[in-house]
C-alpha cells in the first residue's frame, strides 16, 4: 500500500505520478554581496565606471538527491529559478512569496529520504541591454535526519558562496509525512480496524499493534478464546472477538458462567464458619476462637501464658481468663493490689503497702502490727552512770547522780571549768571533784629550734642547739658580728657558721693566708719575688721583660766605632774594620806596617804619625798606583793619543773626566741618575809621531775611577772607540783612527804641529 499524491510541475506541463512518503522544505533566508562584483570579478552595472551600481540579482537553486550526473542537471527533487528579486539590491531577505510566484519555504515531496542532498546555487544579474553576467555559483551536501511530523521538525541553517564577499542563507528541514516512519520515512503504517485489520501503530517505529482478540501479521486473525476449554461440567464454549460464553448442559444449579457447581452446598464449613463458593472449591471464613480448612480446630488462648505474677489461665471460646494470686489483680493479674488502702495503721503510723500484706511503722512512743500499743522507753535501759530512769509518753527522763549530767547522765561533770586551782597549779578533773598539780611549763614546749627544755620549777631553761640563742633558742647567732674575717674579707653568716670571700691575694678559712703567685714559676729567666696579689721578676743579667722572656740585645747602642757588632748574653763584641782596633774598634792601628798582612799591595809600606792617612803610607812600585799600590796599570791604565804637546795636564784631565761622565753615563744605565763622578789621573805622557806625516803626538797613560772604584782599561777604551763622533765635539775632543810610532829623537826637535785634529787613538 503506497499512499499516492498528485504533483504538478509548472513549467514542464507534464503529470507526474509521486509516492511521497517524506518533505523536504527549503528556505529561502538571504543574500549578501558586499563588493557587488561578478564571478569573475567585474561590475554587474558600471554605466558610470565603478561599481557604484548594484546588482538586479536572480536565482537558480537545483537541489539533487543523488550524486550520479553532473551536478546542476540532474536536479532530481527539484529546480527553482526566480524573477529578479530587487532593482539595484545586494543585500536583502527573501520574501515569502518569491518573484515567480514561488513560495518560500518551498516544498519538496519524496518519495523517500536518504538522509542526504545537494544543493547547487547559481546567482545572475540581470541585464536588459546584454547577456547576463553570473554573479556566483556554489554548491554542498546537506546531511540532515528525519523528523517525526511537521511539528516536530527544526529548520537547520546552512549558507552558500564561492567567496568571502557572498552570503547566500538558506534554511532546510526534513520530516515524516502522515503514517509514515523510521529514519527514511520509509515504513508506512494506518490504523484500523475494518475488514483488512485490526491494529494500531507504533508511534516510533510505525509497527503494527493489534487490538486485542486479533493476532497475524495484518492482526485480520480472530484469537480463538475457547481454546482453553474454559467451560465445565460439559458446558458447550462459544467464541467471540476477545471473549468466549459457556452454554450449561440443563439440569443442575450453577455457581456461575463457567457451568461450575455451588461448591458450598453440602455445608462443609463447622463451628458456625461462613462457606465462600470457588470454581471447584470453597472457602472457609472462621469466626473468632477456631481455625482450619473446615475451621475444625479451637484455639487454646492460654497457650502463650498471658497471665502476669503466676496468674493461672483458663481457656475460652473467644478469649482467656486469668485467676490471679493473693495480692494481684487486673485482667492479666499485672496489677498489684493496695492493703493501705483501708488505713491500718493507727496512732498515725504509716503504711507500707507489699504484696498481699502491709506493714505499719509506726511513730514514737507506739509500736505493735497496727501501731496500737504504747512503748516502755526505759526497757532499754538508756540511763549512765547509775541513774534512775523515769518512762514518758514517747520517751524517758533520766535522773543522774552526783557528778554527771546529760539527758542520759553520760557525761562526767568538770569540776575544773571553774578554775578552782592558782596559775602556777594544773587542775585534773575527777568524778564530783578535782585536785591541783604543780605546773611544768616544759610541758607547754617553750623551747624552740630543737633546743632541749630543762625544767626549772617556776620556769624553764632552754639549752640551745649548735648556732641559736635567745630564752627559748629563736634567734640565729650571728657569727660574724666578731668580725672573723682577715685582710677586708667579706663575711656571710649561715646557721651556726660563716664563710669569708677573701680579697684578691689573700686565702684560707678567714683570709688569713697570703697567696704566693709565684708558686707557677712565671718569670722565664730571673728570680720571683712575691707579692700580695702579684710577684715581681728579677731578671738574670741580659734578660728583660715583665717575665724577663726577652734577652737584651747589646748592640742596640750601636757601640762599635769603626766595626760590626755582634750581641751576646749580657755582652757585646766587635769585629773591627781594617786599621781599627779596641773594644769598640775606636782606635787606628798605630803601626799598620807591621801588620801580617800589610796595607801596601804593591810598594813599600811606611808608617807615619798621621791618623787621617791611617797611620802609614805606601810608596807603589812601577805600574801601580792608589793608596794601597793596588791598582796594576796594566789592568786599568788607559791610553789615548794627544795630537800635538800636552800643555795643560790638569785641563785636560777635566776634559777626559767629562767625556768619560757621559760615556760612563751611556753605558750604565743603572747608574746613570745615581750621579757617580768619574775622576780621572793622567799617569804617563810619552812623545809620539804619526806614521802618516810624522806630526807629533802625545801618548797619555790615565787610570779613572768612580765612587765604586776604578775602571778597566779594557772598558774605557772599548766606551771611546765605540763613541759615536758627534759626542766628544761637545767635550772638546775629537776622535778619529789612525797610527803612531815612538818618537825617538830629543824632543826639542819634535816636528811642527800639521793640523788642528785633537785626539787620536
Ligand atoms: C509529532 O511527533 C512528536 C515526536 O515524535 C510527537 O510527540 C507528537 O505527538 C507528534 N504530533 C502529531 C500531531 O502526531
Ligand atoms: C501465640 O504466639 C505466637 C507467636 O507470637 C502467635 O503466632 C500465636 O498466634 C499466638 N497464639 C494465640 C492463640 O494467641
Ligand atoms: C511464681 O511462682 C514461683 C514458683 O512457686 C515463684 O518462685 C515465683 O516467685 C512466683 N512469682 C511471683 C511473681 O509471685
Ligand atoms: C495524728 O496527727 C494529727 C495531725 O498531725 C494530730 O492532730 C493528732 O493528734 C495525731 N494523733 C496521734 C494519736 O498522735
Ligand atoms: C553504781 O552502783 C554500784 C552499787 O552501789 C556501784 O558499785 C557502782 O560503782 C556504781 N557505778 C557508778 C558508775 O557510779
Ligand atoms: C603559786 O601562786 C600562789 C599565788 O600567787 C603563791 O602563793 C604560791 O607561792 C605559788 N607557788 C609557788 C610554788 O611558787
Ligand atoms: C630538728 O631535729 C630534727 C631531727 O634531728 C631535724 O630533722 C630538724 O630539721 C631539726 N629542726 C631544726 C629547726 O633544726
Ligand atoms: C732563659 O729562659 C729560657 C726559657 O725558659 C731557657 O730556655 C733558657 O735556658 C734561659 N736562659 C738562662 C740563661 O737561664
Ligand atoms: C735582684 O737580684 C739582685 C741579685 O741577686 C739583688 O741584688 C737585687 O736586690 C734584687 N732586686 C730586688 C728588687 O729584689
Ligand atoms: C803585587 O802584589 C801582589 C800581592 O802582594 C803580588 O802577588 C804580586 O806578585 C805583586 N806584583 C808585582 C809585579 O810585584
Amino acid at each position: 500500500m503506497k499512499f499516492v499524491l498528485l504533483l504538478t510541475a509548472l513549467l514542464s506541463h507534464v503529470f507526474l505520478l509521486v509516492w511521497a512518503t517524506a518533505s523536504v522544505q527549503f528556505k529561502f533566508v538571504s543574500f549578501y554581496n558586499s563588493d557587488h562584483n561578478d564571478y569573475d570579478g567585474g561590475c554587474c552595472d558600471d554605466f558610470i565606471g565603478g561599481c557604484d551600481n548594484f546588482c538586479d540579482n536572480y536565482f537558480f537553486v537545483c537541489i539533487d538527491g543523488d550524486d550520479t550526473g553532473p551536478l546542476g542537471t540532474s536536479c532530481d527533487m527539484a529546480a527553482i529559478t526566480t524573477e529578479k528579486l530587487h532593482e539595484d539590491n545586494d543585500n536583502f531577505n527573501f520574501p515569502s512569496t518569491i518573484p515567480n510566484a514561488i513560495a518560500n519555504p518551498y516544498t519538496i515531496r519524496v518519495d523517500s529520504w536518504s538522509g542526504s542532498m545537494q544543493v547547487f546555487v547559481r546567482v545572475w544579474d540581470l541585464d536588459t541591454q546584454n547577456a547576463d553576467d553570473e554573479i556566483d555559483r556554489d554548491r554542498r551536501t546537506i546531511y540532515e535526519a528525519a523528523a517525526r511530523n511537521l511539528s516536530s521538525a527544526t529548520w537547520q541553517q546552512y549558507s552558500l558562496g564561492s567567496r568571502s564577499q557572498i552570503d547566500f542563507s538558506f534554511e532546510v528541514r526534513v520530516y515524516c509525512d502522515s503514517y509514515y516512519f523510521g529514519s527514511d520515512c520509509s515504513v508506512y503504517c494506518i490504523p484500523r480496524d475494518d475488514q483488512y485489520g485490526h491494529y494500531r501503530c507504533d508511534t516510533n517505529t510505525g509497527a503494527k499493534i493489534c487490538y486485542s482478540g486479533w493476532e497475524g501479521t495484518t492482526c485480520n486473525i480472530d484469537v480463538d478464546d475457547c481454546a482453553s476449554t474454559p467451560c465445565k461440567n460439559g458446558g458447550t464454549c462459544h467464541d467471540h472477538v476477545a471473549y468466549f460464553t459457556c452454554a450449561c448442559p440443563p439440569g443442575f444449579v450453577y455457581a456461575d458462567e463457567f457451568c461450575e457447581y455451588d461448591d458450598c452446598a453440602g455445608q462443609p464449613c463447622q463451628n458456625g464458619a461462613t462457606c465462600n463458593d470457588l470454581i471447584g472449591q470453597f472457602k472457609c471464613v472462621c469466626p473468632l476462637g477456631y481455625f482450619g480448612d473446615l475451621c475444625e480446630v479451637d484455639i487454646d488462648y492460654c497457650i502463650n501464658q498471658t497471665c502476669a505474677n503466676n496468674g493461672t489461665c483458663v481457656d475460652r471460646v473467644d478469649g482467656f481468663h486469668c485467676l490471679c494470686e493473693t495480692g494481684y489483680e487486673g485482667f492479666l493479674c499485672d496489677v498489684e493490689t493496695d492493703e493501705c488502702s483501708s488505713s491500718p495503721c493507727l496512732h498515725n503510723g504509716t503504711c507500707h503497702d507489699l504484696i498481699g500484706k502491709y506493714q505499719c511503722a509506726c511513730q514514737e512512743g507506739y509500736e505493735g502490727t497496727h501501731c496500737d500499743l504504747e512503748t516502755d522507753e526505759c526497757l532499754s535501759s538508756p540511763c549512765r552512770n547509775n541513774a534512775t530512769c523515769e518512762d514518758e509518753l514517747a520517751g524517758y527522763h533520766c535522773h543522774c547522780v552526783d557528778g554527771y549530767e546529760g539527758d542520759t547522765c553520760e557525761m562526767d561533770i568538770d569540776e575544773c571549768a571553774s578554775f578552782p586551782c592558782y596559775v602556777n597549779e594544773t587542775c585534773v578533773n575527777e568524778i564530783n571533784g578535782f585536785w591541783c598539780l604543780r605546773l611544768n611549763l616544759c610541758d607547754y614546749d617553750p623551747c624552740m629550734n630543737n633546743a632541749t627544755c630543762v625544767d626549772d620549777y617556776p620556769g624553764f631553761i632552754c639549752e640551745c642547739a649548735a648556732g641559736y640563742g635567745g630564752k627559748t633558742c629563736d634567734q640565729d647567732i650571728d657569727e660574724c658580728g666578731s668580725s672573723p674575717c682577715l685582710h677586708q674579707g667579706t663575711c656571710t653568716d649561715h646557721l651556726d657558721g660563716y664563710t669569708c670571700l677573701c680579697p684578691p691575694g689573700y686565702g684560707g678559712e678567714k683570709c688569713h693566708s697570703e697567696t704566693n703567685e709565684c708558686n707557677s714559676s712565671p718569670c722565664l729567666n730571673g728570680t720571683c719575688w712575691d707579692l700580695i696579689n702579684g710577684y715581681v721578676c728579677n731578671c738574670t743579667a741580659g734578660y728583660a721583660g715583665v717575665l724577663c722572656q726577652n734577652e737584651i740585645d747589646e748592640c742596640a747602642s750601636s757601640p762599635c766605632e769603626h766595626g760590626t757588632c755582634v750581641d751576646e748574653l749580657n755582652a757585646y763584641r766587635c769585629e773591627c774594620d781594617v786599621f781599627y782596633e779596641g773594644t769598640q774598634c775606636d782606635t787606628v792601628i798605630d803601626k799598620p806596617c807591621a801588620l801580617k798582612d800589610p796595607p801596601c799591595q804593591n810598594g813599600t809600606c811606611e808608617n807615619t804619625n798621621s791618623a787621617n792617612d791611617y797611620n802609614y803610607k805606601c810608596t807603589c812600585d812601577d805600574g801601580f798606583y792608589g793608596t794601597n799600590c793596588d791598582i796594576d796599570s796594566k789592568l786599568y791604565g788607559a791610553v789615548v793619543f794627544m795630537i800635538g804637546k800636552l800643555e795643560d795636564k790638569s785641563a785636560y784631565e777635566t776634559k777626559l773626566a767629562n767625556l768619560l761622565q757621559k760615556l760612563y753615563a751611556l753605558h750604565s744605565r743603572v747608574r746613570r741618575d745615581t750621579g757617580e763622578t768619574v775622576s780621572v789621573e793622567i799617569i804617563l805622557t810619552e812623545d809620539y809621531v804619526k806614521s802618516t806625516d810624522s806630526s807629533p803626538l802625545t801618548k797619555v797613560t790615565f787610570l779613572a775611577w768612580t765612587e765604586s772604584g776604578y775602571l778597566q782599561k779594557d772598558t774605557i777604551e772599548a766606551w771611546i772607540d765605540g763613541a759615536s763622533t758627534d759626542l766628544p765635539a761637545q767635550y772638546g775632543l775629537d776622535i778619529y783612527k789612525g797610527s803612531a810610532e815612538p818618537f825617538t829623537g830629543n824632543p826639542s826637535e819634535l816636528p811642527p804641529l800639521v793640523a788642528c785634529s785633537n785626539l787620536v787613538k
